[in-house]
């Protein structure tokens, strides 16, 4: 179906979709104003799926094993996007890495949610990683998904404080609690038209954000 005047959207998820969740409720409670038009997902047992068809969101599914090669697979992926002719691409717990083709193609159209505060800490398990330091602050961090793993230019983060007794499991449902706020929330400029890419920096109404981007101070869950 398409919705006359809302940007549509293209949520890329690999797992569990707590934050595609996050968006669909935005988009139902009218907040974010948006159209979902397809979730896609690369693994067929993503419970994302379950609450995009609870949704009634169209799905599709990119089995990454079914491919012969990573190109093959980027080839479908790029054909489902346009196809669907969405507007914005959200990775959300996406966990393949899009060929540069796929990312040159929707430059500054595609964003990532990323659990860490970037530049610290890109790839994987950054709630165990950042337990091995001295810092005593975690965050989350939403991105223009550019050829550079977890590299793109920042839009946003949020941060909360590292207790003494946290474990990766811990952090991780604070992070997520954090994710769940701030991805509607960047979605909504992003839709309104207020976050551009241009020359590799974000702008936020015209102006070049800081490298880190807009620091948005978040309720925490517990004590932060
Ligand atoms: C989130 O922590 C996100 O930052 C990362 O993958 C996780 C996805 O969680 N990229 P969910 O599937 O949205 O619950």
């Amino acid at each position: 179906m398409i919705m006359a005047n809302k940007p549509s959207l293209a949520v890329l998820i690999s797992g569990n979709g707590s934050n595609l969740q996050a968006i669909i409720d935005a988009v139902t409670s009218g907040n974010l104003n948006a159209h979902i038009a397809v979730v896609i997902s690369d693994n067929p047992s993503a419970y994302g799926l379950t609450r995009a068809n609870t949704a009634q969101i169209k799905t599709e599914v990119l089995s990454f094993k079914q491919y012969a090669t990573r190109q093959d697979f980027d080839n479908d992926i790029k054909k489902t996007l346009l196809a669907y002719h969405v507007d914005f691409i959200v990775l959300a717990g996406f966990m393949r890495i899009l060929g540069d083709d796929v990312v040159q193609m929707f430059r500054g159209k595609m964003i990532n949610i990323h659990p860490s505060l970037l530049p610290k800490f890109p790839g994987l398990n950054t709630h165990e990683r950042v337990l091995n330091t001295t810092d005593s602050e975690h965050g989350v961090s939403i991105h223009f998904v550019t050829e550079q793993l977890d590299g793109g230019p920042i839009i946003a983060q949020a941060r909360c404080a590292i207790h003494k007794t946290d474990d990766a499991a811990a952090l991780k449902e604070r992070i997520h609690h954090l994710e769940h706020q701030l991805y509607p929330l960047v979605l909504t400029w992003l839709c309104d038209n207020k976050i551009q890419l241009l020359h590799n920096q974000v702008q936020y109404n015209g102006k070049i954000l800081p490298e880190m981007g807009i620091q948005v101070p978040l309720e925490p869950k517990n004590r932060c």
